[in-house]
């Protein structure tokens, strides 16, 4: 789960990350209010999970309450690559000397943490990379974890000024800290700042939590509910299904990953004939198959307006071919029964035990929406013309 800068801000707090003094707020009067209390020159920030809000004018500079309220009109209800700003942050505004870039993530080919730190922070970190690639300092971080010498290390190898080191090796550790105690896979500050007067803050934060770990963490499950995920994800996840949404054109359904991920495959590559026609999401209903489960899925793949048309990937198994048949069919009744569109073609290919009851089962019932198609290659192709049509 990505986190929010405000909500990365609050967990870096608890570990000791030195910060400016900041408050959330959803409208206008309340951005005044805060920047009042503040007291100082603030900025306003867009609190939306995509990078580039500086860039995009989702981070801007106020003089007082009245001005911060004006800045907070202005990004409040702003669009920034399709994610809505929904609440900002107001912050005291800080006296910025230099900016750092500072990061630890995990590095899966390598099966450890990386940590990325440069002196060339702010927001162009991304083309210092490619223009200056010695200028951001990769090391890995060993199974000891990182402690004050490692993090010395690191400060020297990134070639940050000397009388920082020891405030930025510090703030390192404590970033450290925070990775391995929430159990995040990405920890990110850029910039981390030295103040005119010499202080190590993190300016900005952005921290992705393992989801796997949640069990672990009860507490922070406030940041669960979130209006920034897909309400589609939501739902899947509220149902136990498996759902990730992509951006194409065909719904796929499959029961197991192995089958859901192959579909995709030949899916996409059916849609090269047919202008690029490309899987609009990744749908797996897992080994029981029953009629609820298929209504769920279906629910979810139907609802997205981006799906033209779906298939339905089935191998039977355990769950039998004629289960999932019956499960097709009843979802489908299911949802016409509470009134929601079912014309979008549906095209099922069934296999495996019991296929050629799954099949007849489809065909006695006849739904309008439902074509078959007995091979998955000519299943993917069908699909991926009705979704160009
Ligand atoms: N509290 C602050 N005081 C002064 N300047 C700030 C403050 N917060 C941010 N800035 C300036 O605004 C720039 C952009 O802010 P920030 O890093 O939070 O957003 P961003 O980098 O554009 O967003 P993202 O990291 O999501 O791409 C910073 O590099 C910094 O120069
Ligand atoms: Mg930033």
């Amino acid at each position: 789960m990505d986190l929010h800068e405000y909500e990365a801000k609050q967990l870096f707090g608890e570990y000791g990350v030195r910060l400016v003094e900041g408050e959330i707020a959803d409208t206008p009067d309340q951005v005044r209010l805060a920047a009042g209390r503040i007291g100082r020159k603030v900025v306003v920030k867009a609190q939306v999970k995509t990078g580039g809000r500086g860039k995009a004018g989702g981070v801007k500079v106020a003089d007082g309450p009245e001005h911060a309220r004006a800045r907070a009109e202005e990004i409040l209800g702003m669009d920034i690559k399709g994610h809505t700003v929904r609440r900002v942050l107001v912050e005291e505004a800080s006296d910025i000397a230099e900016e750092y870039y500072f990061s630890f993530l995990l590095d899966r080919a390598n099966r450890t943490f990386l940590s990325i730190c440069s002196a060339q922070g702010g927001m162009e970190i991304e083309e210092v990379a490619v223009t200056d690639p010695d200028a951001v300092v990769r090391t890995p971080v060993g199974p000891e974890g990182v402690d004050r010498a490692a993090a010395l290390e690191i400060c020297r190898a990134a070639k940050l000024p000397e009388e920082v080191h020891d405030c930025a090796a510090a703030t390192i550790v404590q970033l450290w800290e925070a990775a391995v105690g929430e159990d995040a896979t990405l920890v990110e500050v850029n910039p981390l700042v030295r103040t005119a007067d010499g202080r190590i803050i993190a300016l900005d934060g952005k921290m992705t939590l393992d989801d796997n770990a949640a069990f672990r963490h009860p507490e922070r499950v406030p940041f669960a509910d979130d209006s920034d995920t897909d309400p589609r994800e939501l739902r899947a996840v509220e149902k136990g299904l498996n759902y990730v949404k992509l951006d194409g054109e065909v719904g796929i359904i499959g029961n197991g990953a192995g089958l859901v991920m192959s579909t995709l495959d030949v899916v996409a590559y059916a849609g090269e004939e047919h202008g690029g026609v490309k899987p609009a999401n990744f749908l797996d209903i897992g080994g029981g198959a029953s009629a609820e489960i298929m209504a769920d899925g279906l629910d979810i793949i139907l609802g997205d307006p981006a799906v033209k048309s779906v298939f339905v990937n089935v191998f039977g198994g355990i769950t039998a071919c004629d289960a999932v048949a019956n499960g097709i069919v009843q979802a489908l009744e299911l949802l016409e029964s509470r009134g929601d569109d079912v014309s979008k073609p549906l095209v099922v290919r069934l296999d495996g035990n019991n296929a050629e009851l799954g099949r007849r089962i489809l065909t006695e019932r006849a739904h309008p929406a439902v074509r078959q198609v007995d091979t998955m290659d000519g299943a993917a192709a069908q699909a991926a013309e009705l979704a160009a049509a």
